[in-house]
């Protein structure tokens, strides 16, 4: 009915009929929101689509969802939080709202307002998260705190030193850089609108295990695919575009070749 390592050229909601129900272990993708008048003005089924990635995620799997908004008329959009309570609607927990923060965002007018310069990576989950590898940093410094006790007659140290981890998880802030530097492969500029591949694969790796499927029900220039397959998930995407999906392949196809030359080792 569906096989994975490819990317359907239709329509997420004609995939989803594909698919059997809690059969995706991850999603990552970015809507075409308010860029609809380049998608020839087609209505963004919201409703639709998170009723269906709800039905076809497992239990405990998760949608990644990077949205920003649009300022119109000097008034912005909101998209991003109409989407967000859709997918409330539609079941899911809103487990974690993310920022993507762009390093060197695309200079713009942006009138009397500061410069924009981040999307909302929104982590929706199927019930609580299976599985979180998080992301880690180090301590710059290692401190040792002394335990004690305050006694009526002074002070009274306790037997043990506690040593502060060397590391802790990141904050839910992150940044990438934007343009050239966000994948090698030029092909994917052909594309207007393309993930940095890092930020990809830190999802993937915060979310999934070797081995899950992960779904891009927009799949664009094919950055979920390369990123996925990559890192040992089996993947599926969807992309409406012929010519996005004709590009995908493209890039798809030279990474391909690496990997088969590298098992061939
Ligand atoms: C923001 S782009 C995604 C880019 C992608 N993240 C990348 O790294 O290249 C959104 C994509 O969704 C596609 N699209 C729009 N409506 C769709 C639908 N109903 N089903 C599948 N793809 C759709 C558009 O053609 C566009 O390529």
């Amino acid at each position: 009915m569906i096989e994975t390592g490819i990317i359907y050229t239709e329509s997420c909601l004609e995939t989803f009929k594909r698919m059997p129900d809690d059969f995706v272990d991850m999603t990552i993708t970015s809507p075409p929101y308010d860029d609809l008048r380049d998608y020839n003005g087609y209505h963004f089924p919201v409703e639709d689509i998170s009723a269906g990635l709800f039905a076809k995620t497992k239990p405990g799997g998760v949608v990644i969802w990077v949205v920003g908004d649009r300022t119109v008329n000097g008034d912005e959009t909101l998209s991003s939080f109409k989407h967000a309570f859709a997918f409330k609607a539609a079941g899911f927990r809103v487990h974690d709202t993310m920022i993507y923060a762009k390093n060197n965002p695309i200079p713009s007018d942006c009138g009397k307002r500061y410069r924009q310069c981040f999307e909302y990576m929104f982590c929706f989950s199927k019930g609580q998260p299976k599985t979180f590898s998080p992301l880690t940093q180090q301590i710059k410094q290692e401190k040792a705190f002394k335990s004690f006790r305050i006694t009526k007659v002074g002070r009274n140290d306790l037997a043990h030193d506690h040593i502060a981890p060397k590391e802790r998880k990141v904050n839910n802030i992150f940044f990438y850089n934007v343009g050239t530097s966000s994948s090698k492969d030029k092909i994917a500029f052909e594309h207007p609108a393309i993930f940095p591949e890092q930020l990809v694969e830190d999802q993937i790796k915060t979310w999934t295990n070797e081995g899950d499927l992960v779904y891009d029900c927009f799949m664009g220039s094919g950055t979920t695919a390369k990123v996925a397959e990559l890192l040992g998930r089996k993947w599926i995407g969807s992309e409406i575009s012929k010519e996005y999906v004709a590009l995908a392949n493209e890039r798809l196809a030279r990474y391909v070749e690496v990997h088969e030359l590298t098992t061939a080792k």
